[in-house]
């Protein structure tokens, strides 16, 4: 293997060099596969919520290297503190697995327990190296800035169970019945895909929401300065006011069709629940997308922010804590989008002399509201593709409650 330093990322084969440098996989297969199994079945049984089981996925497939397992309280202490592992990485989210008291009792240290998911299926092994009982008040003041049980990342840190099991993992059973299974791509496959593609530099995009014409603008301005872009939708588990993912698939593939030149752009989704962390959180999708083979990451206004809590730009701002070195991955920041009536195009705060009156810009929430009630939107503001298979989607959701 060569390792190259080129400008700011390493490379290694060509390719970005996973975050801490060995892309990890944790998926068992053959034999190996076969005896954990076998462990697995007279172990006790720890329960997964669809949050833990996709960051047992997460971890196990690579897209949380250098992560192997949940955290022990060195790291977490260390994340929450100061965005690094005990050994420096920079890692900027607590990836923990939560379980009552009842529980943890029942397991000793040095313990195997088999993971198991809501429908019975056992996903994984975890090796108990440690169980503590976390500040979670701390935690969230330090992670999501607020202790404000009306943050949604906050309240799903509180509802969860209060100690933390930890140690390294093994997955042995993929979900078969995941949604998006053709969208679904392990970091080792899109960093295949985007070698196979020629791309040697990739810009991530993360999304919890369908693509508008802000989001198509940013993601078109990086590409005309990098070789490819990957789309990477979260699906994972996100708040109830949300748009569903389901929903949200189809109105992506429109738009690719319709908008996007076909050899410029990667699509898979991006299994992870969302955190509502902001800045933090913005870190993270960083790194994880680096693992998946970016070279670049977008981060617009209010990155993974919900209401009121992180200013616009706080996450780009968090990025100036770390040098180009430790990231790696090169974050390209925009400032707010929208269409400006006067340019008579898209344009951001940066770009357009105009004022607010000539700027037609739609919070989320209204966004929903529209849509819910089967109202299109500006074009200027949503492809009408994309706006059509948005209101076709909820409708169908509505009549199915
Ligand atoms: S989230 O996952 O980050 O919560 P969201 O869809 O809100 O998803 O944003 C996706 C990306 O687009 C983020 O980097 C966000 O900062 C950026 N973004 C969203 N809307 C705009 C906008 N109007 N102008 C500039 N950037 C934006």
């Amino acid at each position: 293997m060569r390792s190259i330093t080129s400008g700011r990322s390493v490379r290694v084969n060509g390719l970005i060099a996973p975050h801490g440098g060995t892309l990890i996989n944790r998926v068992l297969t053959g034999e190996q596969r076969a005896e954990q199994q076998k462990i697995a079945e007279s172990a006790k049984k720890v329960a997964l919520d669809a949050f833990a089981l996709s960051d047992l996925e997460l971890i196990a497939n690579g897209a949380f290297s250098p992560l192997t397992g949940f955290m022990g309280q060195a790291d977490y202490a260390s994340v929450v503190e100061t965005m690094r592992l005990a050994d420096g990485t920079v890692w900027s989210l607590p990836i923990t697995l939560p379980v009552t008291q009842e529980t943890a009792e029942t397991i000793a240290l040095g313990e195997i327990v088999a993971l198991v998911g809501e429908d019975g299926v056992t996903y994984g092994t975890l090796e108990v190296t440690e169980k503590f009982i976390p500040d979670k008040a701390r935690e969230a003041e330090m992670v999501y800035r607020t202790t404000d049980a009306a943050h949604p990342g906050v309240a799903k840190l509180f509802a969860r169970p209060n100690v933390y099991l930890a140690g390294p993992v093994w997955l042995i059973e993929k979900k078969s019945d995941h949604d998006f299974q053709e969208f679904r791509f392990d970091p080792q496959e899109t960093r295949a895909l985007f070698a196979e593609k020629g791309w040697r530099s990739v810009v991530g995009f993360q999304t919890r929401n369908p693509v508008h014409r802000a989001h198509e603008y940013i993601q078109k301005c990086a590409l005309e300065i990098v070789d490819g872009l990957f789309l990477n939708p979260l699906v994972g588990e996100t708040k109830s006011d949300d748009i569903p993912a389901d929903v949200r698939m189809e109105s992506y593939q429109v738009l690719l069709k319709n908008y996007y030149p076909e050899k410029r752009v990667a699509f898979g989704v991006f299994p992870a629940a969302m955190r509502y962390a902001g800045p933090r959180e913005a870190i993270f999708h960083a790194m994880v997308r680096k693992n998946f083979g970016c070279t670049h990451f977008i981060v617009g206004r209010d990155h993974a922010g919900v209401g009121d809590y992180y200013g616009t730009y706080d996450a780009q701002e968090i990025f100036r804590n770390f040098t180009a070195e430790e990231l790696g991955i090169l974050p390209l920041t925009f400032e707010h989008s929208f269409f400006c009536t006067k340019c008579g195009s898209m344009a951001s705060t940066k770009t357009c002399p105009h004022g607010k009156e000539d700027h037609l810009t739609l919070s989320g929430t209204k966004v929903r509201a529209k849509l819910r009630a089967g109202e299109s939107l500006p074009v200027e503001f949503t492809r009408p593709e994309v706006a059509e298979v948005l209101i076709r989607g909820l409708r169908e959701k509505e009549a199915v409650k």
